[in-house]
């Protein structure tokens, strides 16, 4: 990357996409196209010992983020990481079960979050930055290569439930409860997130997507206050070391609140999910900025004319615009593979 964060977009897709422009066929890539649907990443996986060690170990965590694009030919890998290497970075612990999802200590007040570090250690992410090296050495120059964080919304919902719950019930009373303490916690979170992703770009990554896979869960001012305002402070932050950063903001669940939140972020390129309605999202948010999905990823798992349809109609709906293809969230573990395969030849016939 040059300093100012404009390199490469010549010859890459996704980014001439994220400059605006509009590509014939559309540049795809699919959110955890790395993960267990994949047998590579199964073995990879069993050597590596536990998740996390996978994601600290660089030269494993390469491999399984190009795996990928060895099997489909994506126009964008995705480093292999967690957002929750943040919290971790933060002093809380984190564990992955086998079979489960993260486990962190839960906290429910001001007095939970003493003992959580202010800034960031360097030396759990420097790993992270890394594997963006090695991958950088390894990839062609048709292929970006996307840098991400979890946004400091959801990641605080899993620092204070410990885990995911069904509607993120915890972070939500925290912040009702507590506004003061927990606005500590967001503005701690919003500042690792710009050195994490600033690494990231130093390292070579091309652009970066911010993951709000709990934005959904607030109510409209809770929105404003916790997803739309850390958001913008993290795409400005980014901004003052990497003036033209290319950012892909996914609000996972934000419905009528996507429009302020393109307004309002500053976000390159908004993703949305798979219930957002698509000729809302072509004329409200597609003409502000280009826009990523929307794929149910249940229609991938069935496949068949089901999955047709659903590409069929994100493209009559998005294609005539600038579009990322992608899927509404992440590829589901039994997902076959021919019905990825598939879906990237209809894409791009
Ligand atoms: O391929 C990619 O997208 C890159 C790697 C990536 C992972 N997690 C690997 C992973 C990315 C971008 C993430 C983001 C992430 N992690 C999010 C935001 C996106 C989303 O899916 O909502 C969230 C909420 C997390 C936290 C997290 N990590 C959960 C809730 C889980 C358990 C759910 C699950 O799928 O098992 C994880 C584990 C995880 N992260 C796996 C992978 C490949 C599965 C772990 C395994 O191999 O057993």
């Amino acid at each position: 990357m040059d300093k100012d964060g404009t390199s490469g977009a010549v010859g890459k897709k996704l980014l001439q996409v994220l400059e605006g422009k509009r590509e014939t066929i559309p540049p795809i890539w699919l959110m955890r196209q790395a993960g267990r649907y994949l047998p590579e990443y199964r073995t990879t996986r069993e050597k590596a010992g536990g998740f996390l060690d996978l994601c600290f170990n660089p030269i494993r965590a390469a491999e399984v983020t190009l795996q990928p694009i060895r099997r489909f030919g994506f126009d964008a890998a995705i480093l292999f990481s967690d957002i929750l290497v943040v919290a971790l970075a933060l002093g809380r612990k984190v564990e992955f079960l086998a079979g489960e999802g993260p486990k962190l200590d839960p906290l429910s007040d001001a007095d939970g979050l003493s003992g959580m570090r202010e800034v960031a250690d360097r030396d759990v992410l420097a790993p992270i930055y890394e594997t963006v090296r090695q991958v950088k050495t390894l990839l062609d120059d048709k292929t970006a290569l996307i840098g991400f964080c979890g946004a400091p919304w959801t990641v605080a919902t899993y620092i204070v439930a410990g885990q995911a719950t069904p509607d993120q019930a915890p972070a939500r009373l925290f912040a009702h409860r507590d506004p003061e303490s927990f606005s500590w916690l967001i503005d701690r979170l919003v500042d690792a997130s710009i050195e994490y992703l600033v690494g990231q770009f130093q390292a070579g990554a091309d652009c970066v997507q911010i993951f709000d896979t709990w934005a959904g869960v607030l109510g409209p001012e809770q929105f404003d206050r916790w997803c739309i305002v850390p958001t913008q402070k993290i795409v400005e932050g980014v901004r003052r070391h990497v003036p033209r950063a290319k950012i892909i903001g996914f609000p996972r669940g934000a419905g009528a609140m996507a429009l302020p939140y393109v307004e309002m972020t500053g976000v390159s390129a908004i993703g949305i999910d798979w219930t957002f309605e698509r000729s809302i999202a072509r004329d409200a948010l597609q003409s502000r900025v280009p826009v990523q999905g929307n794929v149910d990823p249940l229609a991938l798992l069935a496949g068949g004319t089901a999955l047709d349809r659903e590409v069929d109609d994100v493209m009559r709906h998005l294609g005539d615009g600038p579009l990322i293809f992608n899927l509404g969230h992440g590829i589901l573990p039994d997902t076959p593979i021919a019905h990825v395969e598939r879906m990237l030849k209809r894409v791009r016939r």
